[in-house]
């Protein structure tokens, strides 16, 4: 592994996670660079990783594999500078969210391949969860370097890049749901008079254990709620009130507001 150079174009905090990931899973720091907008946050990114912080030109012609990870808005202004320069053997791996491989294929020369990744935050802990896709020019070959890059933050999927839409909705955003869910949870045992890091302590836990459950038991969602949810019971009771508060619709409507936010940013970003 690390056999290219990859460049992390525009190093916030995706491209952090994706560069810690990659030394992380052994990725040579010589086979890395970042660019940035601000001298202070080059300073940052050799401080912490000892990684060689270069200007987006020097990127373009040092390595293989150029990560973009700017925002998508910042996304238009970067392949103006960058783009008439990029080889069309290069790999461009777009982290942006919304972003369609289109939208670079038309600022780059033709035929780059253009692979759409939409990861999440958790790949700090390793526990990613990165959807891929593959631009019009990108083969089998460029999504399983694509793949080899992001394994090792965490799971990886392939979609057809029409889905990435919803993809950024679900996995992109979804860390959010969770906090807010844990952060509404504590708020209740709060309420119920625990102790706030008591209240912390076992909905985290808790979090965990019912994550761990899901990923390992393979049994359906509906199987495992049954299975604490007793005739008459504590359970049904407060599953009444989730149910009566529409919470499940609430799902419905926020992940759709997600999934058209990430369409009005593409189109902005137009
Ligand atoms: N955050 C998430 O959970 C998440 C999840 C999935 C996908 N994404 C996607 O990941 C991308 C990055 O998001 P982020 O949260 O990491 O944003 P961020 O922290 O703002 O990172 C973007 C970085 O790019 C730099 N930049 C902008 N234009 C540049 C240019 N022309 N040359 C060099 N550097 C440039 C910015 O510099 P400054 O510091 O000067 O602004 C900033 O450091 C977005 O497209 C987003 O849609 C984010």
């Amino acid at each position: 592994m690390g056999g290219h150079t990859v460049a992390v174009i525009g190093a916030g905090k995706i491209g952090e996670l994706m560069l810690s990931g990659l030394l992380r899973s052994g990725w040579p720091v010589e086979r890395l660079l970042a660019t940035a907008r601000r001298p202070a946050r080059a300073q940052e990114l050799t401080d912490r990783y000892g990684v060689r912080v270069v200007d987006n030109l020097t990127a373009v012609t040092e390595a293989e594999v150029l990560a973009v990870s700017v925002k998508p808005q910042d996304a238009a202004a970067l392949l103006d500078e960058i783009g008439p320069k990029v080889p069309a053997d290069k790999l461009v791996i777009s982290l942006c969210a919304g972003l369609p491989t289109a939208f670079f294929n038309r600022r780059l020369p033709e035929g780059t391949p253009v692979v759409r990744v939409m990861t999440n935050t958790p790949a700090l802990v390793d526990q990613a969860m990165s959807a891929i896709s593959a631009g019009a020019y990108a083969t089998g070959e460029h999504l399983a370097l694509a793949e080899e890059m992001f394994s090792p933050l965490g799971a990886t999927v392939r979609v057809p890049e029409s889905q990435q839409d919803a993809v950024t909705a679900l996995s992109g955003s979804g860390p959010a749901y969770f906090y807010l869910l844990v952060e509404a949870m504590i708020d209740a045992g709060i309420l119920l008079g625990l102790p706030r890091q008591v209240a912390h302590e076992l909905i985290v836990q808790t979090a965990i254990g019912s994550a761990v459950m899901l990923r390992d038991s393979g049994e359906h969602p509906v199987k495992l709620r049954e299975a604490v949810t007793s005739p008459a019971g504590t359970t049904i009771s407060a599953i009444r009130e989730l149910e009566n508060h529409g919470v499940r619709a609430a799902m419905l409507a926020a992940l759709e507001a997600a999934r058209d936010r990430a369409r009005e940013l593409a189109a902005q970003a137009d």
